[in-house]
């Protein structure tokens, strides 16, 4: 477990407008990308565990760009949190939720951002303490007339929608008072990954600062 400073969820969220949602398939990618987001002004990066390399990632990261805090999306289990708190993971961001992974993420210092999809999932989370929450897959799901219609029985919520978002749509969902940031995978891609193209994605990134936050 990290022994640098903790992030609350909603610290996490209001870093930048922007959540890079990232996938590595190359551990070689992993420091020189980190680097490049954090010249574009975001250093709050979820590395999804969803490649064989992703955990190896988040540790390189971890050690080797302090400027960035590194998180591990796609957490879906108790021994995904306790994988990426040791590789030096300071946030988690899960698909769902489950009462196991909301305790397996406090019981490892990991400030989690749940993802939910309905008003149940909602009550869930809420019940287990979670009150910034991931709204995924945002588009699909409803987009921003969905999180409109949270915003009456869960006022006291706010979301990050991940998912189809883009930094066309991005702003659709940022004047929404609900929400605080937006999650999405347009800032990482994986050609500019592939060819090198670190400029392209520190670019990126710096497009994304424009992005109105209330
Ligand atoms: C994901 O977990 O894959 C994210 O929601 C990214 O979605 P996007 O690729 O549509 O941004």
């Amino acid at each position: 477990m990290s022994s640098l400073p903790r992030f609350t969820a909603l610290q996490v969220m209001q870093d930048a407008p922007v959540i890079p949602v990232i996938v590595l398939n190359d551990v070689a990618h992993a420091v020189p990308m980190a680097r490049a987001l954090v010249a574009g002004g975001i250093r709050m990066l979820e590395v999804t565990l969803r490649t064989p390399q992703a955990l190896a990632c988040i540790e390189a990261i971890a050690k080797a760009v302090p400027e960035a805090v590194v998180g591990a999306g796609t957490v879906r289990s108790k021994s995904d949190a306790q994988a990426a708190a040791h590789a030096g993971a300071r946030f988690a961001v899960s698909p769902g939720y489950t009462s196991a992974v909301g305790q397996a993420c406090r019981d490892a210092g990991l400030a989690l951002l749940p993802g939910v999809a309905t008003g149940s999932e909602i009550m869930m989370a809420q019940e287990d303490g979670f009150t910034e929450l991931k709204f995924f897959p945002a588009m699909q799901a409803g987009g921003p007339a969905m999180l409109k219609a949270w915003s009456g029985p869960f006022f006291d919520v706010k979301f990050c929608p991940t998912g189809g978002v883009t930094l066309q749509n991005a702003p659709d969902f940022l004047a929404l008072p609900n929400v605080v940031c937006v999650g999405g995978s347009w800032v990482v891609p994986a050609d500019a990954f592939a060819q090198g193209d670190w400029a392209r994605v520190t670019q990126l990134a710096s497009d994304t600062q424009s992005l109105a936050r209330r």
